[in-house]
């Protein structure tokens, strides 16, 4: 018998498959992970252990988001003591991939990354992202001059307290340098030792085979999810042709697609959430048959919403890893569940059809994809 929740999906989509991961380890038809073993993590519980490839680089096939920790982009900003146990506890959980932002804040965040992970440095990667310019400590502009890059990582090194950073993303190219030069300067950081990686964020194919002439990239970062699928056009068959892995920020539509929210949730005007097009209450109101849609495929899998549109953008392409951003421990459990939700090739094609006919509003036309953000 089915242990349900208050929302109606089986509780062991929480309890087994998020805490023992033990459930639902049917063969993914499409998705074929770089590795798939069950661990045994410091809680003495067992999880997947499953890893992906971004370029050479080898990450657990989910990452944990951090922007909204220290900056509070979607939150309040939270304490330092609160968020710590949340990046550690992710450790704990078998995440090895940990993404941040010089802008995260600004600072902030970085710091927090660092100081969390210093005493696991070693078995985690750290990816970070470059390219704004800072006045009085606010966000000022965009800048990829190579003098201000080879400085902010400088102190990128310093807040998050190692000596390499082992993804280095260039976050938002900037009009005025091009992208070759920007993947030079890192090419010679990658020489020194303090980048391990090079990264670009919401770029377009063109800007990905630009940079990746000039230095391997081994990651794209930009928004996928169940509701802005506009990367399908091209750029995300770019990096699998390129070899280079791409991670999805907004996987859970920020937080739309695990039922954090209802038609009538309204946003005040100082929100970050109040700018987003898809966070209208028309769009919030049109998209609520597609999370109907993902609730039901929750009760089906016997997983979670989170977990679906999870293992949804996992299952898409093995090289896809995703980077959940929380400010909780018990929602990275639940994240973390979603490696034993897998689809078989019938049951994407079911799902794609259902939802490809929820008209969206809000979400990017086809050909923004197309030109660097
Ligand atoms: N490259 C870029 O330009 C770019 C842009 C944006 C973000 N990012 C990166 O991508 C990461 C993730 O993106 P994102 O934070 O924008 O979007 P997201 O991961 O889709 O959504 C994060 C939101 O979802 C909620 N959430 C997550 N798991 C949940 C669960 N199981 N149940 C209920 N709510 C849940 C979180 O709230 P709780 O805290 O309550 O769990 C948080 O408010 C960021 O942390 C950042 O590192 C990069």
């Amino acid at each position: 018998m089915k242990n349900e929740n208050h929302k109606g999906y089986g509780r062991r989509a929480f309890a087994l498959k998020s805490i023992l991961g033990l459930g639902g380890m049917a063969v993914a038809s499409t998705a074929k992970a770089a590795s798939t073993d069950l661990e045994q993590v410091g809680n003495g519980l067992t999880l997947p252990n499953e890893k992906r490839k971004l370029g050479d680089l080898e990450v657990s096939a989910i990452g944990l988001g951090c922007m909204s920790m220290k900056s509070g982009s979607y939150n309040p900003p939270r304490d330092k003591k609160e968020m710590i146990p949340v990046i550690r506890g992710a450790v704990d959980l078998g995440v090895t991939f940990f993404d941040t932002a010089e802008v995260y804040g600004p600072f902030t965040d970085e710091e927090l990354v660092g100081e969390a992970l210093e005493p696991v440095r070693n078995d985690v990667v750290i990816a970070s992202k470059f390219g704004f310019d800072f006045t009085n400590g606010d966000r000022a502009g965009r800048n990829s001059k190579p003098e201000h890059i080879k400085k902010a990582v400088e102190g990128m090194l310093k807040r998050l307290r190692t000596d390499r950073i082992d993804l280095l993303y260039l976050h938002r190219v900037d009009p005025k340098v091009p992208v070759e030069e920007v993947a030079g300067v890192v090419k010679e950081l990658i020489k020194e030792g303090k980048a391990l990686h090079f990264g670009l964020s919401e770029v377009s194919p063109t800007t990905i085979r630009k940079a990746h002439a000039e230095q391997k990239v081994a990651a794209v970062q930009s928004e996928y999810s169940l509701i802005e699928r506009v990367l399908e056009n091209q750029v995300i068959d770019t990096c699998g042709e390129l070899g280079i892995g791409f991670v999805p920020w907004g996987a859970v539509n920020r937080g739309f697609l695990a039922d954090k929210f209802n038609e009538y949730s309204r946003f005040s005007e100082d929100s970050r959430f109040s700018s987003v097009p898809y966070f209208t209450p028309e769009a919030i109101k049109a998209h609520m048959p597609l999370l109907s849609l993902v609730r039901e495929w929750a009760v089906r899998k016997d997983a979670t919403p989170s977990q679906i549109a999870l293992a949804w953008v996992m299952a898409q392409k093995p090289y896809i890893v995703p980077i959940p951003g929380t400010t909780k421990l018990h929602h990275m459990k639940e994240n973390m569940g979603a490696l034993s939700v897998k689809f078989t090739s019938e049951e994407l094609k079911e799902f794609r059809t259902a939802f490809e006919k929820i008209p969206l509003v809000g979400v990017r036309e086809p050909e923004t994809a197309l030109t660097d953000r």
